[in-house]
């Protein structure tokens, strides 16, 4: 973890004297949001060891020290997926850097397809909890001996802080968004679901579907950080256009939303102070 260690110090050296506690991680069409915070300095991923050098469209692959109403956060623009690299460790360094920079509260965002029935794309889903498919079945970014920030067997239950949930369900919903909030299942991808696979993550209880979040969640608890994470629902899962197609109309959709969803990430960033 040489390289999360690195990149703390290139985000410190950049922060100055008042590095965020707050760290923001947009997904697929979700970089607009930074739109709604005071940018003070952009880096590009290349220059911050242990982020990710973006591969998918949607994820530019910078990262801003941003001002929301005074208090400071890290916006970053794309995130390493596993589907990018096979292998979940990129994202353990990515999530690592950011903690090692003095970050304590990270707020998550992401693309999902909609498995809820209710669901409709442009609503935004609070995540109360999570399906980590590839963690289940042996894809997990805490295997290997333990690393030090946190203990060996991190609980989860809890993951996704009751607060920030009910802040970011009241943002959201003030920003003139349908607010849902429900069991998020994360999937390798990077192909969408078949229909046959949407009725059996529905059974398990998912409200929605994507290819990110839950890994960075892990990463984040297991050194003690405090989690949010939303999702904008896309697209009906099951149900896409193919290929890259279904992939633009993802993007498409999120960017829309994006504005609002940033707006209410900057409140609940400013009323919920420095953390
Ligand atoms: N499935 C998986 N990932 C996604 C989807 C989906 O339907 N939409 C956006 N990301």
């Amino acid at each position: 973890m040489i390289d999360a260690a690195c990149g703390a110090e290139v985000l410190r050296g950049a922060a100055g004297v008042d590095p965020p506690r707050w760290a923001v991680i947009s997904g697929s069409g979700l970089s607009g949001i930074v739109d709604a915070f005071d940018v003070r300095r952009t880096l590009g991923y290349s220059e911050v060891p242990g982020f990710p050098v973006a591969t998918v469209a949607g994820h530019p692959g910078r990262v801003s020290l941003a001002k929301a109403s005074g208090v400071p956060v890290w916006i970053c623009q794309g995130r390493p997926h596993f589907y990018e690299h096979g292998d979940m460790r990129p994202i353990a360094s990515f999530v690592r850097a950011l903690l090692d920079a003095g970050v304590t509260r990270l707020l998550l965002t992401n693309a999902a397809g909609a498995l809820n029935p209710q669901y409709r794309p442009g609503d935004v889903m609070v995540i109360a909890d999570h399906l980590f498919l590839p963690g289940l079945t042996g894809h997990h970014p805490l295997l290997g001996p333990n690393d030090p920030r946190g203990e060996r067997f991190p609980a989860l239950a809890g993951a996704y802080d009751l607060s920030l949930r009910a802040a970011l369900s009241q943002a959201l919903g003030h920003a003139g968004l349908m607010v849902r909030e429900g069991t998020y299942a994360m999937v390798a991808g990077p192909s969408y679901e078949t229909p046959a696979e949407t009725v059996l993550l529905r059974r398990l209880g998912a409200d929605a579907v994507g290819m990110s979040t839950a890994p960075e969640v892990v990463v984040a608890r297991h050194a003690g950080a405090t989690v949010g994470a939303l999702s904008t629902i896309t697209n009906v899962a099951g149900n896409d256009e193919p290929g890259d197609a279904g992939h633009s109309a993802v993007v498409d959709v999120a960017s829309t939303a994006a504005p609002r969803i940033g707006a209410a990430l900057a409140a609940v960033v400013w009323q919920s102070g420095e953390g």
